[in-house]
């Protein structure tokens, strides 16, 4: 028989205290943090969603791995540990083990990036466009139509256009194509799922044109969950055969373990080219460590060989996406805009429906970010205007495409009991709404603006 609750397919052993606030004292704190929730001191915040990645509860056996990690410079039995389940996992051949996920983004695309190169994907995360950026080269985004339609709920809406993709590798020379990077799950497009057979048809593309074909992979499980959910016949398969299937179709991949790896940090590149594998350990002895242990301690790599072997367990993947969904149906309930349907790690708000009367050059995606943190002292983070916002010549705000704010939430960190709070702030934000301001920016920085931008409020 199924029952209604989710519970958390866990018993906690160890906790944090969370300090709570007034909302008095959490529009000072605002205020202070120059109106930016990425400057505040994290116990100033009672529920912090600003990011999934590197805020996972670990489990009691990572723990106990973290006491047993060979802290060897070479040959350590924590890196063999990893690098077996990572080429159990992935099928490919060579393993680079990274601090974080831009990490092995800075080794890759700098060696096939530069200047005058040109790679396609779904959607690339900030830290991989400014990584192909920083190299010289240009990053191409084809997401389908469907994924900018707020209500749309095509259950694969982090697929790649592959028409679109097949139409650009024919205007561009082919010497210039450095690859094609699948986001799965598509986080800057919503955390929306990317399908089995857009991975088939997009290598299928790839292999005729000879072009590599790379999967970021850092919520690959999540992925896996919605393939066997959603996509005629993988009801039957197990998580991880679905992930392995994905793996089969690319040449590499690289992943931040530090969201389905369960881990507080590191990441990985894995290959299958042993040509390209050479290059990239150079860059990964000169820049993160030698190669049996790159940007990692011993015990970081334990924790990832267990973490990954965890996020595949069906109780924990069902409670995951369920308890995600969950607060996503009852905001949608109480009237709040959001992005359909509910994604794997997080819930996406449509900040521009909510706040009408805020133009997209004063950011209601931002404004958001801060009627959330000081009604609730809840911590979340704008993906819209600010994030991938962009001046032209004249120096006019180049709009995105659509103002999100991103309710990522930690992976086993938060009960049923925080989401219902969660909840309750909502309600009063739905009743406030037309009382929220928008914002100024008073300072910025080139590169990735929205972790240290200072704002004003209007
Ligand atoms: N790729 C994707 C899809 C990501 O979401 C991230 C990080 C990275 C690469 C980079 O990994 O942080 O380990 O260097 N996303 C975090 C987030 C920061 O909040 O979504 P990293």
């Amino acid at each position: 028989m199924a029952f209604k609750t989710i519970i958390e397919p866990f018993k906690i052993k160890s906790v944090e205290p969370i300090m709570m606030s007034t909302e008095e004292q959490r529009i000072g704190f605002l205020k202070t943090a120059n109106y930016n929730p990425f400057m505040l001191r994290s116990e100033q915040v009672i529920i912090d969603f600003l990011t999934d990645s590197g805020t996972s509860a670990m489990s009691a056996k990572q723990w106990a791995g973290i006491m047993d990690g060979d802290e060897s410079y070479a040959g350590s039995r924590s890196w063999f540990r990893m690098e077996s389940i990572i080429k159990d996992l992935t099928g490919m051949e060579f393993i680079l083990p990274t601090h974080q996920g831009r990490a092995a983004e800075r080794i890759l695309y700098g060696h096939l990036g530069g200047k005058g190169k040109v790679f396609f994907s779904n959607t690339l995360f900030d830290t991989s466009r400014a990584n192909i950026e920083f190299s010289g080269a240009e990053g191409i985004d084809l997401s389908i139509e469907e994924s900018e339609l707020v209500n749309h709920t095509y259950p694969f809406k982090g697929n790649i256009d592959t028409v679109k993709l097949e139409e650009q590798i024919k205007n561009h020379d082919l010497k210039n194509i450095a690859g094609v990077v699948l986001t799965v799950t598509n986080n800057s497009g919503g955390g929306q799922p990317v399908s089995m057979q857009n991975v088939k048809e997009t290598s299928r593309i790839c292999k005729q044109y000879g072009i590599l074909l790379f999967i970021d992979c850092c919520r690959i499980a999540e992925n896996a969950w919605f393939i066997v959910d959603r996509e005629h016949g993988y009801a039957n398969k197990t998580y991880k055969e679905v992930a392995q299937e994905i793996f089969s179709y690319a040449d590499g991949a690289l992943m931040s373990a530090k969201k389905d790896g369960l881990v507080n940090m590191g990441g990985f590149l894995s290959l299958k080219d042993k040509k390209l594998s050479d290059a990239c350990k150079n860059l990964l002895i000169i820049t993160e460590g030698y190669t049996t242990y790159g940007g990692l301690s011993g015990r970081d790599m334990e924790a990832i060989a267990q973490g990954l072997e965890e996020v595949f367990d069906p109780a924990y993947l069902n409670y995951r996406i369920k308890s995600t969904t969950y607060l996503g149906e009852h905001l949608h309930r109480i009237g709040i805009p959001l992005m359909l349907p509910i994604g794997g790690h997080a819930v996406y708000i449509d900040a521009k429906a909510l706040y009408p009367h805020i133009p997209v050059h004063q950011y209601p995606g931002q404004a958001l970010v801060c009627e959330l943190y000081t009604k609730g002292g809840i911590r979340t983070v704008e993906i819209g205007s600010v994030m991938f916002g962009k001046y032209d010549e004249q120096g006019k705000l180049i709009e995105a495409p659509m103002e999100l704010v991103r309710l990522a939430i930690p992976r086993r960190v938060y009960t049923q009991s925080h989401i219902e709070y969660v909840i309750e702030v909502f309600d009063k934000i739905f009743e406030d709404r037309s009382k929220a301001r928008g914002l100024k920016i008073t300072e910025e920085p080139e590169f990735l603006r929205h972790f240290t931008a200072k704002y004003e409020l209007i």
